[in-house]
């Protein structure tokens, strides 16, 4: 017999940035962060599992190819399920599983990106989250999506915050074995619903410096990188979701761009200095910014991740559709500053 789970997980950008680790095993981080998660149907990770007596050992694909599971972080996301692992019975399929079996039986993973894996646009967040939680349900294990962010949050921090939809904090916590760093729904996904994000995709290239590697430089070298843990990002949550709960944009955009172009300086700050963003990608920013001044509030936050890819959070449709008009005029296609690609939720241009 093969009992199988299907799950799939949309990508989180956070708004407020998680950048620097208390513990690299457990994956503590050294400040609060905030974040949106992307519709389920667009930027996601669809992740099935499976397992079966007749698999020898565990596997995984990830977009078909073969990708090992020896890594620490899968093994800690596998061994925190399995010992949650309960009984299944699945009278239809004939199966039953008793709880103590689970640590004799092998699971195949495989799991598709329907975006760029590693270009900046967060796919080991959708990915880790989504494997979570298709193997607790797999192995029937009772714990709510909070427990599991703390699961998921071993695989990758960022992964924590994509349990959940809408507006999400992850609790940096204080406990020294992680056991309150976990994420919790802010708002659902109802609550600011005319918020569109458009990704500005400016290379699909897999970026150079891993998002791993650079808070780890970070936090050895960048003095900026302790202010901004300590002084700056405990107000800066508070205002964020003072900001989301009112749906007050012109706050959440400054807030957000705030935020973005911090983390960034802390890249700057690190020794060796890390670039994420590109010409394109300060182009894009000196043309939000612009606009955003010429009107009488903001109309569009923008946020870059640990590539140069721009995240343009518009305040409504008609921001959203003038944004566009504007990229278009800013980088005509074929062009040589032209973008990738735009894409809007599932619709790339
Ligand atoms: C810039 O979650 O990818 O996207 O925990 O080492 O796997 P690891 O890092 P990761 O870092 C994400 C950093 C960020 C900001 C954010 O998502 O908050």
């Amino acid at each position: 017999w093969v009992r199988m789970v299907t799950a799939q997980t949309p990508t989180n950008i956070a708004v407020i940035k998680y950048w620097g680790k208390r513990d690299e095993t457990l994956i503590l981080p050294v400040n609060d962060s905030i974040s949106v998660t992307l519709d389920p149907a667009h930027l996601c990770t669809t992740t099935t599992v499976a397992v079966s007596p007749s698999f020898d050992q565990d596997r995984m694909w990830l977009n078909g190819k073969e990708f090992s599971l020896s890594g620490g972080r899968y093994q800690n996301c596998l061994r925190e399920i399995r010992a949650r692992a309960c009984d299944v019975q699945d009278e239809e399929k004939g199966i039953k599983i008793a709880k103590k079996d689970w640590e004799k039986l092998n699971v195949h993973v495989a799991s598709y990106n329907n975006f760029p894996t590693a270009a900046g646009l967060a796919s080991s967040a959708a990915g880790f989250a989504c494997l979570v939680f298709a193997l607790a349900k797999l192995m029937n294990a009772k714990e709510d999506n909070s427990e599991l962010s703390a699961i998921a949050r071993q695989g990758s921090g960022s992964a924590c915050r994509s349990l959940f939809g809408g507006f999400v904090k992850w609790n940096m916590g204080k406990a020294e074995d992680g056991s309150d760093s976990l994420a919790v729904q802010l708002v659902d996904e109802k609550h600011w619903d005319e918020l569109v994000i458009i990704i500005a995709v400016v290379s699909s290239r897999q970026k150079e410096t891993s998002s791993t590697t650079g808070m780890r430089d970070s936090v050895e070298t960048s003095l900026l990188l302790e202010h901004r843990a300590k002084e700056v990002v405990p107000k800066r949550t508070k205002q964020m979701e003072e900001a989301i709960k009112n749906r007050d944009f012109g706050s959440f955009a400054q807030l957000a761009c705030a935020d973005s172009n911090q983390f960034h300086a802390v890249c700057l700050d690190t020794c060796p200095p890390i670039f994420y963003m590109n010409d394109t990608s300060h182009r894009i920013i000196s043309c939000v910014e612009k606009w955003n001044r010429s009107e009488e509030s903001p109309q569009v936050a923008y946020t870059f991740d640990a590539g140069p890819n721009a995240v343009l959070i518009a305040h409504n449709r008609k921001a959203a559709t003038q944004l566009l008009q504007k990229l278009l005029f800013c980088f005509p296609p074929n062009s040589d500053a032209d973008l990738d690609s735009y894409v809007i939720g599932d619709k790339s241009i």
